[in-house]
């Protein structure tokens, strides 16, 4: 059974009297997800726990904060989420602890600390969950925002890539997504790219007095950043700089090809973005990014790719991993309006007027959630007429009508709000005959 008046837009108040101010509310750059929204956000969900079993994934639950180090170390100290934009505290032992700003760094740890390292390989794992960056908010970027993310442990090779692109491309079609333009890259491994950076530095370095202040600083060290920076200085000043796709080495070349041949075959479509370095440090040969022309410029609505180097600078031993993770506000800008969760079954309204209906309705609403037949009831004595407009906004599917005169002759009415149709139930069987009525 469905609810015909349940009706999302009820929990959108936009007219509503000047009352006083709440003392409290939320955090800048932190929403609430109201009802009317989370039967949207449970159809995502949904679907990517679908997606996921069917690739072989599996659901890992990791801590909201971690030490400090742990984000430092995996995304590179001179990334701009660990310089400027991770939420750090001390707890009050003196430890330093970070809310997590992504979700690879702590799925990588878990792997190692619960040995599923030692697992027969491939080892696949999703998440669901927030994540928190202290960034300027705007329309799709939020400091509390929601990733739905997967890691694939084990897989060297390019079929493992492409099997993460074209699932990721297959869930957002799913979804009835379109219009977004899947960007793909090679960013090279530990042979070729410190080529790349050489020739960074070098290109870089006789324009260091252009550069905004932070890409100076991370010229020599990192000077990766220098392409990913947003400030409009190092836009243009990276017009001509080299492109990682010169200095590929040979097998960083031939992954890249087969991954993309592989996509050709299952008519994934894609461009190869050159310029695209992605804003963590980890990642190593393909990465990418899906963006959508209707989000402003917050436009990646997922990224990814692989990191094989992460696992073995964590500690354990030499295991390759690729993963992508969506950000979920950003999904629902783009959603199709009608892609919604099932809402729960519409309720049964017990409506009940005079002394001893009311005595006996909260065992009528009792006996029936018991049953399983969401049930609800007026708990302040209001006339039949409110009663009615209550049922009504809460899209009650059929109404118990209990009067006095009602019960005194043994047989209440319930009331069918699509067809008004009214029916008599006998008082002795009155939740037999509903759970009857309502399952029929
Ligand atoms: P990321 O590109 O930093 O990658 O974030 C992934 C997605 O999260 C973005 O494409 C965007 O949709 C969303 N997102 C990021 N920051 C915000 C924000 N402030 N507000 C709203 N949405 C945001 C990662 O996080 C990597 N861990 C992905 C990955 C997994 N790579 C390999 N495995």
């Amino acid at each position: 059974m469905r609810c015909p008046g349940r009706d999302r837009n009820r929990w959108v108040v936009e007219d509503a009297p000047m009352g006083s101010q709440p003392k409290f509310r939320a955090i800048r750059g932190v929403k609430d997800i109201l009802p009317g929204e989370t039967a949207r956000w449970r159809a995502v969900e949904r679907s990517f726990r679908e997606v996921f079993a069917l690739y072989g994934y599996e659901e890992i639950r990791v801590p909201i904060f971690e030490a400090t180090d742990l984000f430092a170390r995996g995304l590179g100290d001179t990334t701009d989420i660990v310089e400027k934009e991770m939420y750090t505290f001390p707890d009050r032992s003196g430890n330093s602890l970070t809310l997590r700003p992504e979700g690879t760094a702590s799925v990588v740890r878990a792997f190692l600390e619960n040995r599923l390292d030692t697992l027969p390989p491939p080892v696949k794992l999703y998440y669901l969950g927030p994540m928190f960056r202290y960034e300027r908010p705007q329309k799709g970027r939020q400091r509390q925002f929601f990733q739905i993310g997967a890691e694939f442990f084990g897989v060297a090779g390019p079929e493992a890539d492409a099997e993460l692109l074209e699932m990721v491309h297959g869930a957002f079609d799913r979804l009835g997504i379109d219009g977004l333009k899947l960007k793909v890259n090679s960013l090279g491994d530990q042979e070729c790219r410190p080529r790349f950076r050489e020739a960074l530095i070098e290109y870089f370095r006789p324009l260091a007095g252009k550069l905004c202040e932070n890409c100076q600083r991370r010229l020599e060290a990192n000077p990766l950043r220098i392409l990913d920076c947003k400030a409009a200085s190092c836009r243009e000043l990276r017009v001509g700089a080299p492109r990682i796709g010169d200095f590929l080495c040979e097998s960083c070349h031939l992954h890249f090809e087969t991954v993309r041949r592989y996509l050709d075959e299952w008519d994934v479509p894609y461009e190869v973005d050159s310029e695209m370095v992605r804003g963590l440090d980890y990642y190593s040969r393909t990465t990418f990014e899906l963006t959508s022309g209707r989000l402003g410029s917050q436009d990646a609505v997922a990224a990814g790719g692989r990191y094989d180097g992460l696992v073995e600078a964590f500690g354990g031993p030499p295991t390759p991993g690729l993963g992508f993770a969506l950000g979920m506000e950003r999904l629902i800008l783009i959603l199709p309006e009608d892609k919604r969760d099932r809402e729960g079954a519409a309720p049964v309204f017990v409506a009940a007027l005079g002394d001893e209906a009311r005595r006996l309705a909260p065992g009528w609403v009792t006996a029936l959630r018991r049953r399983g037949v969401p049930a609800a009831m007026d708990y302040e004595g209001r006339s039949l007429k409110s009663q009615m407009r209550r049922a009504d906004r809460m899209g009650a599917r059929h109404v118990l009508l209990a009067g006095d005169d009602e019960l005194k002759a043994g047989q209440l009415l319930l009331r069918d709000m699509e067809s008004k149709d009214q029916r008599e139930i006998p008082v002795v069987t009155v939740v037999d005959g509903i759970c009857e009525i309502v399952n029929s």
